[in-house]
């Protein structure tokens, strides 16, 4: 099998052809501290939104909760060994808020600070990269009973604790990241509420907005003052938003939910505006009020990198009374201003969230940030899939997961074809983990948890992509 000439035009991915990829290209897993970590109550952690909202009655499935998870904490050097042995040559974790900064206000907590401080260690000791995200959502919850993100002062207090976390790591740590996913926290947390903190006001969840993507500026600052020498950057999750079909009513109701999805995030982070369509879509929910001049040169501030998480596509139509589906992120209250607008399965296969597989999604994600938005260096800093997991005789053959990783890394090969400056990929996920608000229900690890023993089995996934890592590339099929 050799490369074809001319790359497979999008919608196309050629499932057999051996594919390079740039030398360099760092090849990663990601994790985040709530749904890994566990020692929940040790170390002097004190409770975020995530302990909260998993702790009240009802908000999780099975009333699962973050308290142990995979016990990471205690078993940070298992784990680094278990990743130097899959060859990776970047870790992304997330720093727990509350752990290094308990209540999120006052002086760094020394033995939160230590563990991260082991872990990159360790990491550095065994040639991989480490890669630290800021917000991965567990905000101290005294900062939430101060009003959360929709209050301003929440960034303010943002860049104080992104102040501790350089002063202490910024030695051994090259790569940064401020927030991840913004549009999780604000929406899904404020909008819906399916996730912490668990309220549902559609200003709320603009505000929130808002407020995140200032303390992500102002964290930007604080960093780039501590370590001139840093990458810095934002992960935010995209997703195409295409119309069911080519109707002017479904054709809206796409561009209405990509503002909401996409463009609330990227046009004032990398263009320093919102776009007018957008506000004029929110002109019942909110007069942006809350937004103060200087705000948006903040939010702007330039950046080194962006990540991209990547998992499925939105499909949308017009408005048709009595026809919205509610599964969990489609909920109406996540998409304030334009509750009505309708979710449409396309019946292509899904993953066991539910969410469609769409590889040529992501080519056209990663071209669409660099055409019409930055020609900073991309990163994939999550990109992955839960299907159900069964061990049979101490293995676990996760053929589907392994073939999803398999369609995505293709795209992205496609993408850097397409001429997008791609410079790493992160597999979501190192291994099974709490996966909000649907508990230890959902396993996307590439390394199964027996959550009962604590035991890890690396999946097939995990031998194979160890093999892409060797080869710097995918071999042909
Ligand atoms: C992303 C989150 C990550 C994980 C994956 C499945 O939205 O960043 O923590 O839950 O989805």
């Amino acid at each position: 099998m050799s490369n074809p000439a001319t790359p497979p035009a999008v919608g196309v991915l050629d499932e057999r052809a051996p594919l390079t990829f740039p030398p360099g290209f760092l090849w990663g897993a990601a994790t985040a501290a709530y749904q890994i970590e566990g020692a929940a109550a040790e170390g002097g952690r004190t409770p975020s939104i995530w302990d909260t909202f998993s702790h009240t009655e009802g908000r999780t499935v099975a009333g699962h909760t973050g308290d142990v998870a995979c016990d990471h904490y205690h078993r940070l050097g298992d784990d680094v060994r278990l990743m130097a042995e899959l060859g990776l040559k970047s870790y992304r974790f997330s720093v727990s808020w509350p752990r290094v900064q308990p209540g999120g206000a006052g002086p760094a907590n020394a033995e939160g600070l230590d563990f991260y401080r082991r872990l990159v260690d360790e990491l550095l000791a065994n040639g991989i990269e480490p890669w630290l995200t800021l917000y991965h959502w567990d905000l101290p919850q005294e900062l939430e009973d101060a009003g959360g993100w929709p209050a301003r002062d929440t960034a303010a207090r943002f860049a104080d604790y992104t102040q501790l976390v350089a002063d202490a790591l910024g030695d051994r740590v090259q790569y940064w990241t401020t927030l991840n996913e913004p549009w999780c926290s604000a929406f899904l947390g404020y909008g819906s509420g399916v996730h912490a903190p668990g309220r549902s006001d559609g200003a709320d969840a603009i505000r929130a907005g808002h407020h995140l993507m200032l303390g992500h500026g102002l964290a930007v600052q604080a960093l780039r003052a501590a370590r001139p020498t840093a990458q810095l950057g934002v992960t935010v999750n995209l997703y195409p938003v295409t119309p069911a079909t080519g109707s002017p009513g479904d054709v809206d109701a796409a561009r209405r939910i990509d503002g909401l999805a996409n463009r609330f995030f990227l046009d004032p982070i990398l263009r320093g505006e919102y776009p007018d369509d957008l506000v004029a879509d929110l002109a019942k929910v909110t007069d942006f009020g809350h937004v103060r001049d200087g705000d948006l040169a903040t939010i702007a501030t330039p950046l080194d990198l962006v990540g991209v998480n990547y998992y499925s596509r939105h499909v949308v139509a017009a408005p048709s009374p009595g026809e919205q589906p509610e599964p969990y992120w489609r909920a109406p209250s996540n998409w304030p201003g334009s509750e009505d607008v309708r979710f449409v399965s396309r019946g292509v296969p899904v993953t066991d969230m539910d969410w469609e597989i769409d590889a040529p999604g992501l080519v056209e994600t990663l071209r669409r940030v660099h055409e019409e938005y930055t020609d900073l260096p991309l990163y994939v800093t999550e990109n992955g899939s839960a299907f159900v997991d069964a061990v049979i005789d101490g293995q676990v053959d996760d053929a589907e997961r392994l073939a999803y990783f398999d369609a995505h890394l293709r795209a992205a090969h496609e993408a850097i074809g397409a001429g997008v400056p791609l410079r790493g990929y992160f597999a979501w996920s190192l291994l099974d983990n709490f996966e909000w608000a649907w508990g230890y229900t959902k396993r996307f690890g590439m390394i199964y948890v027996d959550y009962d023993s604590q035991t890890r089995i690396p999946k097939s996934s995990a031998s194979w992509y160890a093999e892409v890592i060797r080869r710097n590339g995918l071999a042909a099929q």
